[in-house]
């Protein structure tokens, strides 16, 4: 079928839904919700046989729902209707939830039900939710609507239902004074990634996100208690809770020290561990040791490494690599694997160039010495999203295994045509050859697991359930190989021979001339697009390897 996905944005779930229907044959274009007119140019121009609306924030307009059947994916259960459905869930602390796919009408959420799916809620956020149950759901409630759809058999059902408001601050709000610990993380987890919850620090109005509960340690409520790398620790009613990010009026989201350089004077509260902790508490990079393994987590707020965190991250792997291990595991986080060098964090520094090449350089370090390492065998376990230079930086491991369902985005050209490094150039030819190199770095959508272990470019692709087993499971065999020391001596050698061609230091100095230029050089695309990013810039057009139907070869359908 011709199916346009008529949606707010290419967000991850929109992703996935195209990779999954473009997999099963359908024609696929994409338009972004701008304005009624644009959807209703997009819709004349490819002539849909069905319109998906996977994530829209305004209504369809009638002159397109009346004449096409437009299937709208709904994060709530049936008979749920209305805005911040994810956002209620999670702060009632529902048990379970679940996504509608349901016929756009006059009134919102209240059309015809063509599919939905059901699941157990996690104590997590609403971000994380919405990337892993919801997307999941999701993709089964519209394969299903899309097989209803094609059937003609199938008589969707209109459902009672209830609607809800859109959640208000006034909802979300903390008294510090008076809620427990708890309390104030479901209402930090609804509201993460957006809106945050408004509320103070040091005087200062701000947003707050990326909240962590603290078992140890407590305070007067609402004080701040001290701080660890990017975080501050605010004392609750009964505890602590630590807050990771925040979006200060008219500014970008950034970790909560660096949005305030108050946060300096508070007393620093190192990990009670050197890399692990015995009580849980913020940790965003944590070791642990079990058969011979190494398992190195970096869970970075939204997979974004700034130039701190990759030298962090770049001493806890030469850490590991002298422990008495035979393989090391990168783990990354537990919602992205790694959207490389930190984008908010080089908007706000005084220099974007410097810092951009500040942070690039940190992240080649850290690729450098994952490449390097002479006394394990490495594997990346891709187990959640990758975007950019995340999915180069993977593949410095010996071995990439990436879960079945991760979206990869491994590209640079979207952020204002970026050259990219992480040593790219020498380690994609490798894998798969020039021409596969080349197709890569220059395709702009997403790729899915599967097509990453069909090309090559990762080495196994494993079922999403029991993931993390699968690889501790994999990554002990490894370890207790027999010949694990002949593997490791092949590897020094392969390593040193190519070495004794071209050193890494001359791949390493190519890429970062090219990034010169994207940083420091005339033309201005990579600042003006890492702008219009963090700051979450609405589009005003749909880009052209997306929609299709604008293609100047494009012919409307008869
Ligand atoms: N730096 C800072 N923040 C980043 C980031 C980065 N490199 N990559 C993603 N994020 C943030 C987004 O701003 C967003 O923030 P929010 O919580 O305020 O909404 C959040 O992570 C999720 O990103 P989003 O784009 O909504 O997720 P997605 O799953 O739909 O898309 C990507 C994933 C990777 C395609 C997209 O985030 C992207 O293009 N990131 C930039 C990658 C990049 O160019 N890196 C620099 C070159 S190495």
């Amino acid at each position: 079928m011709r199916i346009l996905l008529l949606t707010h944005s290419f967000n991850s779930l929109t992703q996935r839904l195209f990779c999954a229907l473009a997999a099963r044959g359908h024609e696929l274009s994409v338009e972004f919700d701008i304005a009624d007119a644009v959807a209703e140019e997009a819709v004349a121009l490819f002539r849909p046989e069905l319109i998906i609306a996977p994530f829209l924030k305004r209504a369809i307009p009638e002159s397109i729902w009346r004449h096409h059947c437009c299937l709208i994916v709904h994060p709530g259960i049936v008979g749920d209707r209305g805005p911040s459905a994810l956002d209620w869930a999670i702060s009632e602390r529902r048990p379970e939830w679940g996504v509608t796919v349901l016929q756009a009408e006059a009134e919102m959420d209240a059309g015809p039900v063509w599919a939905a799916e059901r699941f157990p809620m996690r104590v997590a956020r609403k971000s994380s939710i919405y990337r892993n149950e919801v997307t999941e759901a999701a993709l089964r409630a519209v394969l299903t609507a899309v097989e209803r759809f094609q059937g003609a058999d199938f008589v969707p059902q209109r459902v009672p239902g209830l609607a809800h408001q859109m959640m208000r601050q006034d909802d979300r709000s903390i008294d510090w004074s008076r809620m427990t610990t708890a309390e104030v993380l479901a209402r930090l987890d609804a509201a993460d990634g957006v809106p945050g919850v408004a509320d103070a620090l040091f005087g200062h109005p701000c947003h707050l996100f990326d909240a962590w509960p603290e078992t140890t340690l407590q305070g007067a409520p609402g004080a701040l208690l001290g701080r660890r790398e990017g975080a501050v620790l605010r004392a609750t009613a009964d505890g602590a809770l630590w807050i990771g990010h925040v979006r200060r009026a008219g500014g970008i989201k950034l970790p909560a020290t660096q949005a305030f350089a108050e946060a300096t004077a508070l007393p620093e509260l190192p990990l009670p561990g050197y890399w692990k902790s015995p009580t849980p508490t913020w940790q965003d990079i944590a070791y642990e040791e079990a058969g011979g393994v190494g398992f190195l987590s970096f869970d970075f707020y939204n997979g974004a490494m700034s130039s701190c965190q990759c030298a962090r991250l770049t001493e806890a792997f030469r850490w590991a690599s002298g422990r008495p291990t035979r393989v090391i595991v990168l783990r990354g986080g537990s919602d992205f694997w790694s959207n490389g060098i930190h984008l908010n964090t080089i908007e706000a520094a005084d220099s974007p160039a410097d810092e951009s090449w500040a942070n690039i350089n940190a992240i080649d370090d850290l690729a450098e010495a994952i490449l390097r390492c002479e006394t394990q065998l490495t594997v990346a376990a891709v187990g959640g999203n990758a975007g950019a230079g995340g999915c180069f930086l993977a593949r410095a491991a010996d071995f990439v295994w990436v879960r079945d369902g991760v979206m990869l985005n491994p590209h640079y050209r979207n952020m204002g045509n970026l050259y990219g490094s992480e040593l790219w150039t020498y380690l994609l030819p490798a894998r798969v050859g020039a021409d596969g190199a080349r197709a890569i770095m220059h395709r702009r959508l997403p790729m899915t697991a599967a097509e990453a272990l069909a090309l090559g470019f990762y080495d196994a692709c494993l079922p999403g359930p029991g993931f993390a087993v699968d690889v501790a499971r994999r990554a002990a065999e490894l370890a207790a190989a027999t010949d694990i020391e002949q593997q490791l001596a092949a590897k020094r050698a392969r390593r040193a021979a190519d070495e004794a061609t071209k050193p890494l230091a001359v791949w390493r100095a190519e890429e970062l001339a090219e990034m010169r230029r994207n940083f420091y050089g005339f033309d201005p695309s990579y600042h003006v697009a890492r702008y219009h990013f963090v700051t979450r810039t609405p589009h005003s057009w749909t880009p052209r390897h997306l929609a299709r139907h604008r293609d100047l070869d494009w012919k409307i359908p008869a």
